[in-house]
């Protein structure tokens, strides 16, 4: 995809359903009783990863064009698959479905695409595996993994990661447990699992990172309306801050607390962003967002991003590192070694785009540090075929001098297909 300098946007877009929600849509509706509808879910290739998995496992899944029908399966309805499921690239569709696994007892093999064969698994197996699964996985860390299940006990696990991805993983598992599974997260990371199965019915609390899961829990299915991806947004709300005399609407995107520090760190930089309409939706916070061109500007108390708030904001930081080399004062982010083990290695994949564009930027084993208002030289980007270096990198073209190109752009679809004609239907080039 080639990228030309932009002038301004003005317009709205309407956003993808919330590739993390979402997925939690499928696999919980799948294990409630009773048909649930789902209106607004993902449209990205990864929760598609997700939809064929529960397929394969026998759930009956009907797609119509903004809907979609799920007959839960009542907890103990899965069929043995035939074939070995295939998550793609998301890590977010092995993970947590491998807590749905173990609790089978059944055998069934999961795998990947060559990036998802490269991410650690290790922090599932440990502790589903301390629950009593049966799981083989290569070189002891990856993928394919193979799980065999059943007669689950409830375990008490101090995660030594902040990962929403393994908390889901062992709460799925404590569905199938005997007693209560209690977890307990270093710092509080996305808490869609918790809400959702809450609002299916589920025996759940909550209480300062310490949640418990009753494995009698049962699930009764839901309408649930899915809000617009926050992980999305967040570059079309980073071209439009950039770009004078922009303005952009984007209806109904979800701020859960644990979502939004990417919004509450752009306005402590002096972004002007209007939050319109606010209200709850099955627990989770949604809002209209009006957002404007600003001018940010860093401080001594706003230029380091560090400790807690990097778990809120770990998929954001692709585009923060775009915005960073704009904002007076720069951007420092540490503390985001997990970074390393998303989609690409994303500290690097940044670090060397950003270099062939001309920016000065310091590498850090957990993070990076960027001066602010530079100027970027258009070029060729390597995506790494990861979607969210490959729009980050979109919107650095829009602000960059010449055109930029990049390489297997097609990779958006992973959590954000048609991004490239949405954002082109409200961009006005120089
Ligand atoms: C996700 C959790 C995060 C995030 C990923 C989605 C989720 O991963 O980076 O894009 O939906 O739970 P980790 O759990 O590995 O931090």
């Amino acid at each position: 995809m080639i990228i030309s300098p932009a002038k301004f946007i003005k317009g709205s877009i309407s956003l993808p359903g919330d590739k993390s929600i979402s997925h939690r849509t499928a696999l919980i509706a799948s294990l409630a009783n009773g048909t649930s509808e789902i209106e607004g879910f993902a449209t990205s290739l990864d929760c598609h990863s997700t939809l064929n998995c529960l397929r394969n496992l026998g759930v009956s899944i009907q797609e119509t064009k903004n809907k979609l029908i799920i007959e839960g399966i009542n907890k103990t309805g899965f069929y043995t698959p035939k074939i070995t499921l295939d998550a793609g690239n998301s890590g977010s569709t092995i993970r947590m479905l491998s807590g749905i696994l173990a609790g089978q007892s059944f055998t069934t093999t999961i795998t990947g695409d060559e990036s998802l064969l490269r991410r650690p698994m290790k922090r599932i197996v440990t502790p589903l595996r301390q629950m009593g699964a049966n799981i083989q996985a290569t070189n002891s860390d990856f993928a394919p993994l193979t799980i065999s299940g059943g007669n689950l006990q409830a375990i008490k696990y101090d995660m030594p990661i902040a990962s929403a991805q393994v908390k889901s993983s062992i709460l799925f598992a404590g569905l199938f447990a005997e007693g209560n599974t209690i977890i307990s997260e270093p710092t509080a990371t996305r808490n869609h699992s918790e809400l959702m199965l809450k609002e299916f019915g589920a025996n759940i609390t909550s209480k300062a990172n310490i949640i418990t899961i009753s494995g009698e829990s049962k699930l009764t299915a839901c309408h649930y309306n899915v809000p617009g991806d926050i992980s999305s947004a967040a570059f079309l709300i980073a071209a439009t801050i950039l770009l004078p005399n922009s303005e952009l609407f984007l209806q109904s995107v979800g701020i859960n607390p644990t979502r939004r520090a990417i919004l509450d760190v752009l306005l402590q930089l002096g972004a002007n962003i209007e939050f319109i309409n606010t209200h709850i939706q099955h627990g989770e916070p949604v809002s209209d967002l009006l957002i404007k061109s600003s001018n940010l500007a860093s401080n001594d108390n706003t230029r380091i991003l560090k400790g807690n708030i990097i778990a809120n904001l770990i998929d954001e930081v692709p585009i923060l590192s775009i915005l960073a080399t704009q904002i007076k004062g720069g951007l420092v982010i540490r503390d985001a070694g997990e970074l390393r083990v998303k989609e690409s290695d994303r500290i690097r994949s940044i670090v060397d785009n950003l270099r062939s564009m001309k920016v000065e930027v310091e590498e850090y084993s957990d993070g990076l540090a960027i001066n602010g208002e530079q100027n970027l030289i258009g070029t060729e980007i390597n995506s790494m075929n990861d979607h969210r270096i490959a729009m980050a990198f979109t919107v650095a073209g829009l602000i960059a001098k010449n055109n930029t190109k990049i390489i297997n752009s097609e990779c958006v679809d992973i959590s954000f297909p048609n991004f490239f004609s949405k954002l082109a239907s409200v961009t006005t080039y120089l």
